[in-house]
């Protein structure tokens, strides 16, 4: 028998149609982490301030520690394994791999989703608007650097063919 402090959430997450129960409390993280297994999102400081358990709510960054999971029934939820295609990893997650700008990747995911974002609404993004975009996602290993530089990668991947800006 359920209990009585737990309920069915329905969520939407990469695509697919997915019921969760989980306790009425839970977060988006919670339900992702706990009741989904979708562990890509990390938990880090568990309070709005790192950017770890960053995740897309209709394309938008979200932080889903803060996020109650009922609040985003009927919206689309994308995580980390959500970025990926059927042609393979996005060209962020190539470029991270090519460009070094992970290490010991806790920060990875969130920043992945972010930068993801940003991708869709600005085609080359100049390095003040990564900068920006990713001011919310704190990384203790890096110096931030080479996280630039791929998603300025991935970002000329990406664009047209023909459009060298
Ligand atoms: Fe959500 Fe740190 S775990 S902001
Ligand atoms: Fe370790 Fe960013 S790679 S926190």
């Amino acid at each position: 028998m359920m209990d009585t402090a737990t309920d069915i959430v329905r969520l939407s997450v990469n695509g697919d149609a997915r019921d969760v129960g989980v306790p009425t409390h839970f977060t988006l993280l919670e339900a992702l982490r706990y009741g989904l297994g979708l562990t890509g999102s990390k938990q880090g400081c568990d309070k709005g301030d790192c950017g770890a358990c960053t995740v897309l709510v209709d394309g938008e960054p979200t932080l889903s520690c803060i996020t109650p999971a009922f609040a985003v029934e009927g919206r689309e939820v994308t995580t980390v394994e959500g970025l990926a295609g059927p042609a393979g990893p996005h060209p962020l997650q190539d470029e991270f791999d090519r460009n070094g700008a992970a290490q010991c990747g806790f920060c990875t995911p969130g920043i992945l989703c972010s930068a993801a974002a940003l991708l869709e609404r600005v085609q080359r993004p100049g390095r003040d608007e990564i900068r920006a975009a990713l001011s919310g996602n704190l990384c203790r290993c890096t110096g931030y650097a080479k996280i630039y530089d791929a998603v300025e990668a991935a970002a000329a991947r990406m664009a047209p063919p023909g459009d060298a800006s």
